[in-house]
């Protein structure tokens, strides 16, 4: 199977000339009633979905990518003065080793993969994810929230986990911006505005297909804690096959999104539980479902798991770059969007009839991340680290 490419330049064109109707929930257009329709499908049947946004050129992700190259490739003396443990790495640099998958500190997890058909099992984390992180907070945040203690990093960080008592205003974190990068802010925010907007027309298309109304997912998302998190992983220390980079996961946010990185190696699971290797063509971005549309379609459309390891596509891709004498780097250009800390997660519109509904009981988004990230703290202090 192959996830269906989506060109979000017809829905753009209707969207600029009507953008008055923002709680329209069907389009007069049936082709682009049909095209949101698929968005929401596959987003349900896969929990990714490839889009082409003419707003978001190769070339865009091309000069992100280059410049996040040259700054994972510098020492790690060097990347380690943009490390800011103290604020729970929410901004600047998470070294390698810092982040844990959570299967390989939840148990109830473990059980599950074993059950699984043996193709379709994950690859094992033997430790801590071998990546580095870059954390750039993008878009504006509320002058005025309940959620000023910054729980926003989804991923497994262990040692973020455990200090999460410790009290870290998000609003006083100041951008950490490395030295000899005059073009970081710029290429930060350029890249990490384009990324939200391609959410945004996602997230509208998706709530036409889902049958609610257009601006349900984004009102939501307005003043979220948006964070622009590219990795960094080096494949000539840990170009192995099989070397897992993130181990098999779900994201705690609302969508995720990537450009095209220049060495393959994520795999997705299916909805019905079947394993796949994504494909992104050059110039298309690759989005993902995370735990937070699960919530607001009950269980309809749910958050996908996935992990990136290094694979035999991986190894011909290292190959390449060896010869044309590129960058051993593995950069992913991910901006995790998320619904506003203050705003209530639960399910919206019809889904809040559905027979699980109430597995999706309401709950503010900042506190449900904070719920989560308990639950993994519980689960870490009684595991093996
Ligand atoms: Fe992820």
């Amino acid at each position: 199977m192959e996830l269906p490419v989506i060109d979000l330049a017809p829905y753009l064109e209707k969207s600029a000339k009507c953008s008055r109707e923002v709680g329209e929930k069907k389009l007069d257009d049936p082709n682009l009633q049909k095209l949101c329709e698929e968005v929401s499908r596959t987003l349900a049947q896969t929990g990714a979905l490839l889009v082409k946004d003419p707003r978001c050129s190769a070339q865009d992700n091309d000069r992100f990518i280059d410049m996040m190259e040259k700054y994972f490739q510098r020492p790690p003396q060097f990347k380690r003065l943009q490390e800011r443990p103290h604020l729970h790495y929410q901004v600047g640099v998470t070294p390698e080793g810092v982040e844990v998958p959570r299967s390989l500190v939840d148990e109830e997890i473990q059980g599950k993969l074993r059950a699984m058909p043996k193709e379709f099992q994950p690859s094992t984390p033997m430790g801590p994810d071998p990546k580095w992180r870059y954390m750039w907070r993008v878009g504006p945040r509320p002058s005025n929230t309940r959620f000023q203690v910054s729980h926003l990093h989804f991923i497994l960080n262990i040692k973020m986990v455990l200090l999460l008592s410790l009290t870290v205003m998000e609003l006083n974190a100041e951008p950490v911006i490395p030295e000899g990068f005059p073009e970081w802010k710029d290429t930060m925010d350029s890249w990490g505005y384009k990324m939200i907007s391609a959410i945004e027309a996602v997230a509208e298309m998706a709530a036409i297909g889902f049958g609610l109304p257009k601006d349900a997912f984004t009102s939501l998302m307005k003043q979220g804690p948006h964070l622009l998190a590219p990795t960094g992983s080096d494949l000539q220390r840990y170009g192995q096959e099989g070397t897992v980079f993130a181990g098999y996961h779900y994201d705690l946010n609302f969508l995720t999104i990537h450009g095209r990185s220049r060495f393959p190696g994520l795999n997705i699971w299916l909805r019905n539980g079947q394993k796949m290797e994504v494909k992104v063509p050059i110039g298309c971005l690759l989005i993902q479902t995370g735990k937070q549309i699960e919530w607001l379609t009950a269980g309809d459309c749910i958050a996908g798991m996935h992990e990136v390891v290094v694979t035999n596509r991986t190894t011909d891709a290292i190959k390449l770059a060896l010869q044309q004498d590129r960058s051993l780097w593995r950069v992913s250009s991910t901006l995790f969007a998320h619904i506003a800390s203050d705003a209530v997660l639960k399910p919206l519109g019809h889904f809040a009839g559905s027979p699980i509904a109430s597995n999706y009981p309401p709950i503010c988004a900042g506190e449900f991340v904070e719920q989560e990230l308990a639950v993994i703290n519980l689960k870490g202090n009684k595991g093996e680290l």
